[in-house]
Protein backbone atom coordinates (compact mmCIF):
# COMPACT_ATOMS: atom_id res chain seq x y z
CA UNK A 1 0.00 0.00 0.00
CA UNK A 2 1.41 3.45 -0.85
CA UNK A 3 2.31 5.83 2.05
CA UNK A 4 -0.43 8.50 2.08
CA UNK A 5 0.01 11.95 2.26
CA UNK A 6 -0.46 13.50 5.98
CA UNK A 7 -2.90 16.17 6.39
CA UNK A 8 -1.90 19.30 8.97
CA UNK A 9 -3.03 18.20 12.34
CA UNK A 10 -4.36 19.89 15.18
CA UNK A 11 -5.77 18.59 18.06
CA UNK A 12 -7.91 20.62 20.92
CA UNK A 13 -8.32 19.06 24.35
CA UNK A 14 -5.27 17.02 25.35
CA UNK A 15 -6.83 15.19 27.92
CA UNK A 16 -6.55 11.32 28.49
CA UNK A 17 -7.97 10.55 24.91
CA UNK A 18 -6.44 13.64 23.36
CA UNK A 19 -2.72 12.86 24.73
CA UNK A 20 -3.14 9.28 23.18
CA UNK A 21 -3.78 10.59 19.99
CA UNK A 22 -1.38 13.50 20.25
CA UNK A 23 1.45 11.08 21.53
CA UNK A 24 0.29 8.11 18.46
CA UNK A 25 0.97 11.14 16.01
CA UNK A 26 3.67 11.91 17.21
CA UNK A 27 5.65 8.70 17.30
CA UNK A 28 5.29 8.60 13.70
CA UNK A 29 6.76 12.07 13.37
CA UNK A 30 3.52 13.57 12.85
CA UNK A 31 3.41 15.72 16.03
CA UNK A 32 0.43 18.02 15.46
CA UNK A 33 -0.70 21.41 17.42
CA UNK A 34 -1.60 21.28 20.40
CA UNK A 35 -4.64 23.73 21.89
CA UNK A 36 -6.02 23.27 25.39
CA UNK A 37 -7.53 24.87 28.38
CA UNK A 38 -4.72 24.63 30.16
CA UNK A 39 -0.95 25.66 28.88
CA UNK A 40 1.68 22.66 29.78
CA UNK A 41 5.33 22.54 28.42
CA UNK A 42 4.20 18.70 26.92
CA UNK A 43 2.43 15.73 27.20
CA UNK A 44 3.31 12.33 28.21
CA UNK A 45 1.33 8.84 27.94
CA UNK A 46 2.33 6.17 29.76
CA UNK A 47 1.25 2.57 28.99
CA UNK A 48 2.58 -0.95 28.93
CA UNK A 49 6.22 -1.17 28.26
CA UNK A 50 6.87 2.44 27.87
CA UNK A 51 6.13 6.26 27.53
CA UNK A 52 6.05 8.78 24.87
CA UNK A 53 6.56 12.61 25.93
CA UNK A 54 5.00 14.72 23.05
CA UNK A 55 6.58 18.26 22.87
CA UNK A 56 4.16 21.18 23.26
CA UNK A 57 3.85 24.17 24.12
CA UNK A 58 -0.49 23.23 24.35
CA UNK A 59 -1.82 26.95 23.25
CA UNK A 60 -4.08 28.18 25.09
CA UNK A 61 -5.06 31.79 23.49
CA UNK A 62 -7.17 31.24 20.69
CA UNK A 63 -6.80 34.63 19.40
CA UNK A 64 -2.52 33.64 18.54
CA UNK A 65 -3.91 31.42 16.15
CA UNK A 66 -3.24 32.46 12.49
CA UNK A 67 -3.42 28.86 10.31
CA UNK A 68 -6.08 27.14 9.67
CA UNK A 69 -5.59 22.97 9.69
CA UNK A 70 -6.84 19.93 7.28
CA UNK A 71 -7.64 18.09 10.33
CA UNK A 72 -8.39 19.05 14.01
CA UNK A 73 -9.29 16.30 16.44
CA UNK A 74 -11.33 17.62 19.04
CA UNK A 75 -11.60 15.32 22.09
CA UNK A 76 -12.85 17.65 25.15
CA UNK A 77 -16.13 16.36 26.88
CA UNK A 78 -19.19 16.84 25.22
CA UNK A 79 -20.21 20.00 28.12
CA UNK A 80 -17.05 21.50 26.96
CA UNK A 81 -17.73 22.06 23.02
CA UNK A 82 -19.63 25.28 23.28
CA UNK A 83 -16.70 26.19 25.54
CA UNK A 84 -14.56 25.52 22.19
CA UNK A 85 -15.89 27.79 20.14
CA UNK A 86 -13.01 30.34 19.77
CA UNK A 87 -11.28 27.30 18.65
CA UNK A 88 -12.80 26.04 15.86
CA UNK A 89 -13.62 29.32 14.26
CA UNK A 90 -9.72 30.48 14.62
CA UNK A 91 -8.55 26.43 13.40
CA UNK A 92 -11.44 25.50 10.80
CA UNK A 93 -12.63 26.54 7.47
CA UNK A 94 -15.18 24.87 5.66
CA UNK A 95 -12.77 22.38 4.14
CA UNK A 96 -11.38 21.47 7.73
CA UNK A 97 -12.48 17.82 8.84
CA UNK A 98 -13.38 17.72 12.23
CA UNK A 99 -12.90 14.14 13.93
CA UNK A 100 -14.84 14.49 17.29
CA UNK A 101 -13.26 11.85 19.54
CA UNK A 102 -16.12 11.77 22.04
CA UNK A 103 -18.54 9.67 23.44
CA UNK A 104 -22.26 9.30 22.29
CA UNK A 105 -24.48 9.25 19.22
CA UNK A 106 -24.94 13.09 18.67
CA UNK A 107 -21.27 14.27 17.98
CA UNK A 108 -22.36 15.93 14.89
CA UNK A 109 -25.42 17.72 15.64
CA UNK A 110 -23.47 18.78 18.76
CA UNK A 111 -20.56 20.69 17.28
CA UNK A 112 -21.51 22.15 13.97
CA UNK A 113 -23.42 24.96 15.10
CA UNK A 114 -19.66 25.93 16.35
CA UNK A 115 -18.01 25.57 12.75
CA UNK A 116 -17.68 27.58 9.76
CA UNK A 117 -19.76 24.26 7.70
CA UNK A 118 -16.46 22.17 8.18
CA UNK A 119 -17.46 18.48 7.72
CA UNK A 120 -17.90 16.56 10.92
CA UNK A 121 -16.74 12.97 11.36
CA UNK A 122 -17.77 11.19 14.49
CA UNK A 123 -15.97 8.60 15.98
CA UNK A 124 -15.96 5.52 18.66
CA UNK A 125 -13.33 5.27 20.92
CA UNK A 126 -12.69 2.17 22.24
CA UNK A 127 -9.70 2.76 24.66
CA UNK A 128 -9.81 3.50 28.28
CA UNK A 129 -6.91 6.56 29.14
CA UNK A 130 -6.93 7.88 32.61
CA UNK A 131 -5.51 11.60 33.46
CA UNK A 132 -3.26 11.04 36.47
CA UNK A 133 -2.20 13.72 39.16
CA UNK A 134 1.21 14.52 37.86
CA UNK A 135 -1.30 14.98 34.26
CA UNK A 136 0.18 12.38 32.79
CA UNK A 137 -2.00 10.47 31.04
CA UNK A 138 -1.99 6.33 31.88
CA UNK A 139 -3.52 3.94 28.19
CA UNK A 140 -5.15 1.06 29.51
CA UNK A 141 -5.55 -1.09 26.18
CA UNK A 142 -4.33 -0.54 23.08
CA UNK A 143 -5.81 2.55 21.27
CA UNK A 144 -8.27 2.09 18.75
CA UNK A 145 -11.06 4.23 16.52
CA UNK A 146 -13.98 3.14 15.00
CA UNK A 147 -15.12 5.92 12.18
CA UNK A 148 -17.84 5.57 9.39
CA UNK A 149 -17.31 4.71 6.14
CA UNK A 150 -17.36 8.17 4.52
CA UNK A 151 -15.36 10.47 2.30
CA UNK A 152 -14.15 12.50 5.27
CA UNK A 153 -12.27 9.43 6.77
CA UNK A 154 -9.36 9.78 4.80
CA UNK A 155 -7.87 12.53 6.32
CA UNK A 156 -8.07 10.52 9.76
CA UNK A 157 -7.01 7.25 7.88
CA UNK A 158 -4.23 9.01 6.53
CA UNK A 159 -3.01 10.80 9.94
CA UNK A 160 -2.86 7.72 11.86
CA UNK A 161 -1.71 5.51 9.19
CA UNK A 162 0.93 3.07 10.71
CA UNK A 163 1.14 4.49 14.12
CA UNK A 164 0.12 2.98 17.61
CA UNK A 165 -3.77 3.86 16.90
CA UNK A 166 -5.88 1.46 14.73
CA UNK A 167 -9.05 3.24 12.78
CA UNK A 168 -11.30 0.86 11.90
CA UNK A 169 -14.22 1.56 9.11
CA UNK A 170 -17.92 0.59 10.33
CA UNK A 171 -20.16 0.84 6.85
CA UNK A 172 -23.01 0.34 9.70
CA UNK A 173 -21.19 3.20 11.77
CA UNK A 174 -24.84 3.87 13.54
CA UNK A 175 -25.09 0.29 14.75
CA UNK A 176 -21.32 0.36 16.19
CA UNK A 177 -21.68 3.51 17.94
CA UNK A 178 -24.99 2.65 19.95
CA UNK A 179 -23.27 -0.57 20.61
CA UNK A 180 -20.37 1.91 22.52
CA UNK A 181 -23.14 4.21 24.14
CA UNK A 182 -25.19 0.53 25.64
CA UNK A 183 -21.13 0.25 27.31
CA UNK A 184 -21.29 4.14 28.37
CA UNK A 185 -24.74 3.86 29.46
CA UNK A 186 -24.30 1.59 32.09
CA UNK A 187 -20.79 2.31 33.15
CA UNK A 188 -23.23 5.40 34.60
CA UNK A 189 -24.25 3.22 37.26
CA UNK A 190 -20.70 3.60 38.78
CA UNK A 191 -21.68 7.31 39.28
CA UNK A 192 -24.68 6.41 41.43
CA UNK A 193 -22.41 3.81 43.70
CA UNK A 194 -19.23 5.49 43.14
CA UNK A 195 -17.63 2.31 42.94
CA UNK A 196 -15.33 1.29 39.60
CA UNK A 197 -15.78 -2.20 37.71
CA UNK A 198 -15.49 -4.66 40.44
CA UNK A 199 -19.14 -3.57 41.29
CA UNK A 200 -20.46 -5.48 38.28
CA UNK A 201 -19.23 -8.67 40.10
CA UNK A 202 -22.40 -8.17 42.42
CA UNK A 203 -25.50 -10.15 40.87
CA UNK A 204 -27.81 -7.29 41.89
CA UNK A 205 -25.93 -4.89 39.86
CA UNK A 206 -25.29 -7.47 36.97
CA UNK A 207 -29.26 -8.26 36.87
CA UNK A 208 -29.60 -4.33 37.37
CA UNK A 209 -27.65 -3.85 34.53
CA UNK A 210 -29.23 -6.27 32.21
CA UNK A 211 -32.75 -4.70 32.72
CA UNK A 212 -31.12 -1.46 31.61
CA UNK A 213 -29.31 -2.28 28.95
CA UNK A 214 -32.31 -4.12 27.48
CA UNK A 215 -34.41 -0.86 27.69
CA UNK A 216 -31.28 0.46 26.43
CA UNK A 217 -31.06 -1.66 23.26
CA UNK A 218 -34.77 -1.31 22.49
CA UNK A 219 -34.42 2.33 22.09
CA UNK A 220 -30.78 1.68 19.54
CA UNK A 221 -32.99 -0.50 17.68
CA UNK A 222 -35.91 2.26 17.59
CA UNK A 223 -33.05 4.74 16.46
CA UNK A 224 -31.79 2.11 13.57
CA UNK A 225 -28.96 0.11 15.05
CA UNK A 226 -28.87 -3.54 14.24
CA UNK A 227 -28.05 -5.07 17.33
CA UNK A 228 -28.47 -8.78 18.59
CA UNK A 229 -30.11 -10.12 21.91
CA UNK A 230 -27.01 -11.16 23.29
CA UNK A 231 -25.74 -7.79 23.33
CA UNK A 232 -26.61 -6.53 26.87
CA UNK A 233 -24.98 -9.74 28.53
CA UNK A 234 -21.64 -9.52 26.20
CA UNK A 235 -21.28 -6.06 28.04
CA UNK A 236 -22.10 -7.43 31.82
CA UNK A 237 -19.78 -9.98 31.03
CA UNK A 238 -17.04 -7.54 30.03
CA UNK A 239 -17.41 -5.07 32.68
CA UNK A 240 -16.98 -8.19 35.36
CA UNK A 241 -14.02 -8.94 32.70
CA UNK A 242 -12.72 -5.73 33.20
CA UNK A 243 -9.99 -5.52 36.29
CA UNK A 244 -11.84 -4.26 39.58
CA UNK A 245 -10.08 -0.88 39.52
CA UNK A 246 -10.68 -0.22 36.08
CA UNK A 247 -13.24 2.82 36.17
CA UNK A 248 -14.80 5.52 33.50
CA UNK A 249 -14.54 8.96 32.54
CA UNK A 250 -17.77 9.83 34.08
CA UNK A 251 -17.01 8.08 37.41
CA UNK A 252 -13.65 10.45 37.21
CA UNK A 253 -15.77 13.46 36.36
CA UNK A 254 -18.05 12.39 39.76
CA UNK A 255 -15.18 11.85 41.86
CA UNK A 256 -13.12 15.56 40.75
CA UNK A 257 -16.72 17.39 41.08
CA UNK A 258 -17.24 18.14 37.08
CA UNK A 259 -19.81 18.69 35.15
CA UNK A 260 -21.10 14.93 34.24
CA UNK A 261 -21.39 13.81 30.38
CA UNK A 262 -24.84 12.67 31.81
CA UNK A 263 -26.89 13.79 28.81
CA UNK A 264 -24.98 12.17 25.63
CA UNK A 265 -24.61 8.84 27.61
CA UNK A 266 -27.68 8.32 29.73
CA UNK A 267 -30.26 11.51 28.73
CA UNK A 268 -30.03 10.28 25.02
CA UNK A 269 -31.71 7.42 26.07
CA UNK A 270 -34.50 8.33 27.58
CA UNK A 271 -35.05 10.99 24.98
CA UNK A 272 -34.58 8.89 22.21
CA UNK A 273 -37.10 6.85 23.61
CA UNK A 274 -39.52 9.29 24.46
CA UNK A 275 -39.28 10.19 20.62
CA UNK A 276 -39.89 7.00 19.23
CA UNK A 277 -42.75 5.66 21.86
CA UNK A 278 -40.35 3.38 24.15
CA UNK A 279 -41.00 2.92 26.91
CA UNK A 280 -37.45 3.80 29.65
CA UNK A 281 -38.54 3.41 33.15
CA UNK A 282 -35.01 2.89 34.46
CA UNK A 283 -33.69 5.60 32.29
CA UNK A 284 -36.62 7.44 33.95
CA UNK A 285 -35.03 7.14 37.22
CA UNK A 286 -31.11 6.89 36.26
CA UNK A 287 -31.16 10.08 34.68
CA UNK A 288 -32.66 12.85 36.69
CA UNK A 289 -29.96 11.12 39.26
CA UNK A 290 -27.08 11.49 37.06
CA UNK A 291 -28.32 15.14 36.02
CA UNK A 292 -28.48 16.31 39.35
CA UNK A 293 -25.15 14.91 40.44
CA UNK A 294 -23.73 16.67 37.84
CA UNK A 295 -25.92 20.62 37.54
CA UNK A 296 -27.16 20.62 41.20
CA UNK A 297 -28.76 23.04 42.86
CA UNK A 298 -27.70 21.58 46.06
N1 LIG B 1 -11.00 8.70 29.06
C1 LIG B 1 -11.50 7.60 28.50
O1 LIG B 1 -11.10 6.48 28.84
C2 LIG B 1 -12.53 7.69 27.41
C3 LIG B 1 -12.80 6.54 26.64
C4 LIG B 1 -13.70 6.64 25.58
C5 LIG B 1 -14.29 7.85 25.31
N2 LIG B 1 -14.03 8.95 26.08
C6 LIG B 1 -14.68 10.21 25.72
O2 LIG B 1 -13.72 11.06 25.13
C7 LIG B 1 -14.06 12.42 25.41
C8 LIG B 1 -12.86 13.08 26.06
O3 LIG B 1 -12.68 12.47 27.34
P1 LIG B 1 -11.35 12.56 28.18
O4 LIG B 1 -11.45 11.48 29.21
O5 LIG B 1 -10.16 12.60 27.29
O6 LIG B 1 -11.53 13.98 28.89
P2 LIG B 1 -10.44 14.84 29.65
O7 LIG B 1 -9.30 13.99 30.10
O8 LIG B 1 -11.17 15.64 30.68
O9 LIG B 1 -9.88 15.80 28.54
C9 LIG B 1 -10.55 16.94 28.08
C10 LIG B 1 -9.51 17.93 27.64
O10 LIG B 1 -10.17 19.07 27.07
C11 LIG B 1 -9.63 20.23 27.66
N3 LIG B 1 -10.59 21.32 27.60
C12 LIG B 1 -11.65 21.54 28.40
N4 LIG B 1 -12.29 22.67 28.04
C13 LIG B 1 -11.61 23.17 26.99
C14 LIG B 1 -11.75 24.33 26.18
N5 LIG B 1 -12.74 25.21 26.38
N6 LIG B 1 -10.87 24.53 25.20
C15 LIG B 1 -9.86 23.66 24.97
N7 LIG B 1 -9.66 22.55 25.71
C16 LIG B 1 -10.52 22.31 26.70
C17 LIG B 1 -9.30 19.81 29.08
O11 LIG B 1 -8.44 20.75 29.67
P3 LIG B 1 -8.14 20.80 31.25
O12 LIG B 1 -6.83 20.09 31.39
O13 LIG B 1 -8.05 22.25 31.58
O14 LIG B 1 -9.26 20.10 31.96
C18 LIG B 1 -8.65 18.47 28.80
O15 LIG B 1 -7.32 18.63 28.36
C19 LIG B 1 -15.31 12.37 26.29
O16 LIG B 1 -16.45 12.49 25.49
C20 LIG B 1 -15.26 10.99 26.90
O17 LIG B 1 -16.54 10.50 27.26
C21 LIG B 1 -13.14 8.90 27.11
Amino acid sequence: MTKPEHPTVALVGPGAIGTTIAAALHEAGRTPALFGRTAHERLELRFDGGRIVVPGPVQNDPAKIETRFDLVFVAVKSTQIAATAPWLSALCNEKTVVCVLQNGVEQKSLIAPYLPGSPVLPSVVWFPAQREADASVWLRARARLTLPDVPENSAVLAALYGTRCAVDVAADFVSVAWRKLLQNAVAGLMVLTGRRSGMFSRADIATLSLAYLRECLDVARAEGATLGDEVPQEIVDAFQRYPADMGTSILADRQTGRPLEWDCRNGVVQRCGRARGVPTPISDLVVPILAAASDGPG
